[in-house]
């Protein structure tokens, strides 16, 4: 008999997420999240060989002489939670920006201005490789801490070849350096730095950046801010064009702070996911319905940029819009690192119910990664990466705010993180 090298079991509640491997969760399905009482999951190097309640994995005979046995009795038990939307890897921070803010000068004049994003691109820039890594290994960390076991990671704060192609292979290297498993996206055309009209900085995204990304072959996404005043539809279909035809998955910052159709222009690409979405049309959530374009909504960037406006999650659900949440953590728009938090503002402010949340930083933030065959869910095969929380039961992670339910983080089997 070959046994489990762990056994996490008697968990309360157990979220197992089962059934979305294929294609994410839509609809009433993403309420529905596999619940387990008295729950358990067998892992074997590295992987889930077995998932059902504790008295049928015993049963079973999973338990060996050397099977860690880790009880979770009265808590509950889920997937570790996958960040689908960050720019994580910076070095500085922008709290001078916050006078600015509570002013009410909006974010994208702050950039006019020579701060915000290209604020972070000069810090970042003047930093060594080890400052960079240093800073972001740390928020790393605490992402860990607080249960997410995947991040996607973008690059943007270089806007020059020389320095997207460093970001990306600093992304690689923590990959290699830490617990927390990274996705790399380029996402050059995060701004337009001085000197360059959009026009003149999109053709160097296309015609230099680009080739030279893929060459490399560092990146498996390729992001773009599609915002009136940063990159155009019409700038970012060239861009998401040229990625695609080098083989780059695709994603775009869509809709954020005007509505100006980035959804449909999502759709009509087929991205993998289109993120933001608060000024979303009724227009562009069908389209995106439609093409199944999964929606990755970032409430943390809605409640710090305090306009009081979220996006409308119910309406998307409604439509059949697979949607995923995201920190978006980020020096500017979102300083947090906190998926727990980012449960709760969808909760209240998106109005998605404690299991929609689940999945939406489970199995379906995982399709928005392009690894739902590999995380998301506690199914057979899959990666051992689990959280254990200490809460009594799934409405609890959403209701108590402001610290952190993780009592402990598994990655392939392996505790990574307890408290
Ligand atoms: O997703 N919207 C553009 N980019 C980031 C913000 C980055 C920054 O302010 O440094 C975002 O919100
Ligand atoms: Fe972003």
């Amino acid at each position: 008999m070959v046994y489990a090298d762990l056994l996490i079991h008697s968990a309360q509640m157990m979220a197992t997420m089962s059934g979305y491997s294929e294609s994410p969760a839509c609809g009433e399905d993403m309420s529905k999240i596999g619940l387990i009482a008295d729950g358990a999951v067998a892992i074997r190097e590295g992987k889930i060989v077995a998932v059902g309640t504790t008295q049928d994995l015993r049963a079973e005979g999973w338990v060996g002489p050397d099977t860690k046995e880790i009880s979770a009795r009265g808590k509950v038990v889920t997937p570790g939670f996958v960040d689908p939307h960050t720019h994580v890897l910076y070095a500085g921070s922008r709290e001078n920006e916050l006078s600015l803010k509570l002013k009410g000068v909006p974010y994208l004049e702050i950039l006019k201005q020579g701060g915000g994003i290209l604020s972070t691109v000069r810090s970042t820039k003047q930093a060594s490789d080890e400052e960079i890594k240093a800073q972001t290994h740390r928020r790393l960390r605490t992402m860990l801490s607080m249960g997410t076991t995947t991040v996607e990671a973008k690059s943007g704060y270089g806007l020059t070849v020389e320095e997207e192609l460093r970001a990306l292979r600093l992304i690689h290297e923590l990959d290699g350096e830490q617990s927390v498993d990274l996705v790399p996206t380029f996402m050059g055309a995060h701004a337009v730095p001085p000197g360059y009209s959009e026009e003149e900085f999109t053709n160097y995204v296309v015609d230099e950046m680009l080739p030279q990304i893929a060459a490399e072959g560092q990146a498996e996404f390729c992001d773009v801010f599609c915002e009136p005043g940063v990159f155009s539809l019409e700038s970012s279909e060239r861009i998401l064009l040229k990625a695609q035809a080098l083989n780059l998955k695709l994603k775009m910052h869509a809709d954020e702070l005007a509505s100006a159709g980035g959804a449909q222009l999502a759709a009509k690409l087929g991205v993998i996911s289109a993120d933001h979405l608060l000024q979303a049309s009724d227009e562009g959530i069908a389209a995106l319905a439609q093409q199944g374009v999964i929606a990755v909504l970032l409430p943390a960037t809605s409640f710090n940029l305090a306009k009081n406006s979220y996006a409308r999650a119910r309406e998307m659900i409604r439509a059949g819009v697979p949607v995923a949440l995201a920190t978006d953590s980020n020096p500017g728009s979102s300083p947090t690192e906190s998926m727990p938090l980012v449960l709760t503002l969808a909760c209240l402010y998106l109005r998605m119910t404690p299991e929609e949340a689940l999945t939406a930083v489970t199995i379906n933030a995982a399709h928005a990664i392009g690894r739902a065959n590999q995380i998301g869910s506690l199914e057979v095969g899959k990666q051992g990466d689990v959280v254990i929380l200490d809460i009594p039961n799934l409405n609890y992670l959403p209701y108590h705010f402001g610290s952190n339910p993780v009592e402990m983080v598994f990655k392939r089997g392996k505790v990574v993180w307890s408290i």
